[in-house]
């Protein structure tokens, strides 16, 4: 195959954007879009409620500034300053810009961008079209790309970089509709995979496919993941299935109740109340279910979300797909009753480390969106700051990479490589012996880190998950792939994905044990205070000779300092 200038990894908001900004930066660049799904199914399409922008249309005195400090604050001091303020910086014309090119936003009365109350959040600022924001976005994204000509290869399972030194010769992939794999040589190499809280299984409001996967990759070639242990629970996911019911709901004047009838959020924030953000609003849930002031069934612990007061006409408008979802998946119409909820693992704040312009220390490779650290959201990430990121980032990793690809020979994967890779995948098709099932290992993978490596963490419970993640890690070696087909073997497809969560798992738990303090999402109750001598960085793991190594990055800072982080 000809060399590409650039191989984005990842069909989401973050690739797309990428992409789209590639082509309009340099339209004689060769570049191609690598993704499972089909672009318009990524897991952008399941972000519901918004991205954040200080319009100042539903509070005239919102400010650019305002919103810097409300995620600086968010992120419990963790997040880089000079990243935030590009952030929040280039929200405004990110949102216009998506107007421009089709995005239908929903309107105030006097037809400006609608923006709703979300969490952690000074004024409302998150602009929004119904609760399918996301899914929106996509689609006015894959046409855009589509128009621009730039080249899809759908259905394509990412395996490996070709690593030539300090940089990067291009891509393997795996057909999925023939099982071949395939050489991408390419120049330059941008991972936009989105996260990998999947891991967590049925505890997770993530697509099947968010497995870490582009992480996992660049893990295996030496890239270092930074902030692994930062894995955020979304406050109100569905009690059964996971599934996330949008900060939106309580944005638009949701309660949280407990069995008592208690809007028990008068305890834990009493200014901000549901509207805290999404760390403090998860304790404070879990917390509740631990006391034993939540409702109990057979599906599991749970509280309710109580819309019912909100009217079926606002219920119609503005959360349809709440509704939906809500009678689809636990038979409750919320016109007429309470929601049962329970935190979910939503989001990866840790990944790839990168630098403001999406690079990694790997010549030609970058990242952007979840499956990147920059790091702009810190120990917690403020909810309508994830569409914003990929947004931003995603369009400045597409800027960089076509303005880098030039410095960069074209590169070559050599016939031998091709044919190790395809060696490696048949050799996971015939075990001999005894043997694992991935499903239940994938399963035990899940209850493992919502048990041990969940909301509230304490030495010996990361202790034990990280016992389990090395045996599963052992069992892994003996699991058969039974489909011994080439096309859409989705045996095979999900073994890999298994691979990419239990390497991640790994670094997860191991930065949850080290980090001996409370901040953010990651709430140690051996150490419940936030330790600012000896913690106030960043955490890096590299994977050397198989095995990680434990780094640290110091954090920019800027304006602001530290502070005590009230609600
Ligand atoms: O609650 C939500 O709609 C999720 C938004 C986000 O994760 O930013």
């Amino acid at each position: 195959m000809k060399p590409f200038d650039i191989v984005i990894v990842g069909g989401g908001g973050a690739g797309l954007y990428a992409a789209m900004e590639a082509m309009k930066t340099n339209p004689s660049l060769n570049i191609a879009v690598l993704s499972k799904v089909y672009p318009n199914r990524s897991h952008t399409s399941a972000a519901q409620g918004g991205a954040n922008a200080a319009l100042g249309n539903t509070a005239k005195d919102d400010t650019i500034e305002m919103h810097i400090f409300d995620t600086i604050k968010g992120s419990d001091y963790l997040a880089d300053q000079d990243a935030v303020d590009v952030l929040c910086s280039e929200a405004p014309k990110i949102i216009r810009e998506l107007e421009n090119i089709g995005t239908p936003w929903s309107r105030l009365e006097d037809n400006t961008i609608a923006q709703r109350p979300f969490g952690g959040a000074g004024r409302p600022r998150c602009c929004y079209c119904a609760d399918k924001t996301g899914h929106t976005i996509l689609q006015t994204l894959y046409e855009q790309c589509l128009r621009k000509g730039v080249i899809f290869f759908n259905e394509y399972f990412a395996l490996k970089l070709s690593v030539n030194g300090s940089r990067s010769r291009g891509l393997l992939a795996m057909n999925m509709k023939t099982g071949k794999v395939e050489a991408f040589p390419a120049k330059t190499v941008i991972f936009a995979t989105g996260g990998y809280a999947k891991m967590y299984w049925n505890r997770s409001s993530n697509a099947a496919g968010n497995t870490g996967d582009g992480q996992a990759i660049a893990y295996r070639a030496g890239i270092p993941m930074k902030d692994m242990e930062f894995v955020q629970f979304h406050p109100t996911g569905l009690r059964k299935s996971g599934l996330l019911v949008t900060e939106g709901a309580r944005g638009e004047g949701g309660f949280l109740i407990n069995k008592d009838g208690e809007r028990f959020m008068a305890r834990y924030a009493k200014e901000k109340m549901e509207l805290g953000p999404r760390d403090l609003v998860s304790r404070s849930i879990e917390t509740e279910i631990l006391e034993g002031r939540g409702f109990d069934s057979p599906a599991g612990k749970y509280i309710h979300l109580d819309l019912t007061h909100l009217g079926a006409d606002l219920i119609k408008a503005r959360l349809p797909q709440i509704r939906e979802m809500s009678l689809n998946f636990e038979g409750v119409d919320p016109i007429e009753e309470p929601i049962p909820v329970r935190p979910t693992a939503h989001y990866s704040m840790g990944g790839i480390d990168t630098d403001n312009f999406g690079r990694t220390i790997m010549e030609g490779v970058y990242a952007a969106g979840e499956c990147a650290c920059v790091s702009v959201h810190g120990a917690n990430r403020l909810g309508g700051n994830s569409l914003l990121d990929i947004l931003v980032f995603g369009r400045i990793a597409g800027r960089t990479a076509a303005e880098e690809a030039g410095k960069f020979e074209p590169g070559t994967i050599s016939e031998a490589e091709l044919k190790d890779s395809v060696d490696d995948l048949r050799s996971r098709m015939q075990p001999s012996g005894h043997y694992e099932r991935y499903g239940a290992l994938r399963e035990e993978l899940g209850q493992t880190l919502a048990l041990n490596v969940g909301i509230f963490r304490e030495a010996s419970l990361v202790k034990k998950g990280i016992n389990d993640i090395s045996e599963l890690q052992d069992r892994f070696k003996k699991v058969r792939v039974f489909d011994s087909s080439d096309v859409f073997n989705t045996n095979l497809m999900q073994v890999l994905e298994l691979q990419n969560m239990l390497d991640l798992a790994e670094t997860v738990a191991a930065g949850a044990l080290a980090r001996e303090e409370s901040r953010g999402s990651h709430t140690r109750i051996d150490f419940p205070v936030r330790d600012d001598e000896k913690w106030h960085k960043h955490t890096l793991a590299t994977r050397i000779n198989g095995k990680i190594s434990a780094g640290e990055k110091p954090v920019t800072m800027g304006r602001y300092e530290l502070q005590e982080r009230t609600y």
